[in-house]
């Protein structure tokens, strides 16, 4: 697999939300398989820590970009930073919402941050480094979704509906770029063991989350699926099927969904 990656998705991936948790995972995972990784994340120490291992460990060349994807011209900085370097891979990964309230109890400005990250700039980055891989009939692209883009939620207005974005984004080029030698992968996780996931349940008091999904796992297995798009449930029993929530109604999905639904913990987080 090691070959085979670096030779269609080679030589340079980007991770964006790459310095811990899944993106981390993935960008480990790359650089095992010899592409060279750019890292984005805000928190400069810990993109830092993550780059360094890498190099160590792997020997390819990294790059850090430290910037806020929620930023209206993040994309922008981020393909002049690496406008030099041929981009065979992107991962979007960066998306959790660390704080599940009610819609109106969370201010106004922290649901639009959430939709700039979670689809503005994946919509760009999508984009912008989707059409040199189609004109090079080669490449991949990955977006990290969740469970909680399958229905509607208490407390999962604005995540969900962004997640649900990003599912639906990557499916429609899924089909658009089968035929021009780029895969897309719409990548559906549940709860899965990251800091930031750590974080949350930390603030909430939950000691005892249950079974939770690991991330060097997740990065592994999409990675070895991802020309098997449009979708991957990653811990389902059948991960290309459809949404584990289809047999009901749209009524009982919601219901469902607001009580916190979770087989394999994909209604949560
Ligand atoms: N963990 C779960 O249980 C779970 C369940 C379902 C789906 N997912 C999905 O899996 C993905 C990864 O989740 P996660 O738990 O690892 O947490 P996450 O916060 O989405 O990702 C962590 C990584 O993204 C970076 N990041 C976060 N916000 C950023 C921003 N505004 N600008 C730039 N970088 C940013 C973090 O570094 P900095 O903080 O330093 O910026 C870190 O590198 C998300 O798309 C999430 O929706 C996770």
């Amino acid at each position: 697999m090691v070959a085979a990656l670096s030779g269609k998705y080679g030589p340079w991936g980007v991770v964006a939300g790459g310095s811990d948790g899944v993106g981390a995972a993935f960008a480990n995972k790359m650089a095992a398989a010899g592409i060279n990784v750019v890292l984005v994340a805000r928190r400069v120490p810990v993109l830092e820590a993550s780059a360094d291992g890498i190099r160590a460990e792997y020997g390819v060349e990294v790059r850090t970009v430290a910037l806020d994807l929620s930023a209206p011209d993040a994309v922008t900085k981020l393909v002049d930073a690496t406008a030099d370097l041929e981009i065979g891979l992107f991962v979007y990964n960066a998306g959790a919402d660390d704080v599940g309230l009610p819609f109106l109890d969370k201010d106004l400005d922290a649901h639009l941050s959430l939709v700039r990250r979670n689809c503005g700039a994946v919509l760009e980055a999508a984009y912008r480094f989707g059409a040199p891989m189609v004109e090079r009939g080669r490449g991949g692209v990955v977006l990290v979704t969740s469970g909680a883009a399958w229905a509607g939620g208490a407390t999962l207005a604005t995540y969900g509906a962004t997640k649900a974005f990003d599912l639906i984004l990557a499916e429609s080029l899924w089909v658009e770029w089968r035929d021009r030698g780029v895969d897309v992968l719409s990548l559906v996780l549940g709860r899965t063991d990251t800091p930031s996931l750590r974080r949350t349940l930390e603030a909430k008091g939950d000691v005892s989350p249950g079974e939770l999904a690991d991330p060097d796992d997740v990065a592994e297995t999409a990675l070895a699926h991802l020309a098997d798009g449009p979708t991957w449930i990653h811990g389902s029993d059948n991960p290309t099927g459809p949404s584990p929530l289809a047999a009901l109604s749209r009524r009982d999905a919601v219901l469902a969904m607001s009580r916190g639904w979770a087989p394999n913990g994909h209604a949560e987080n």
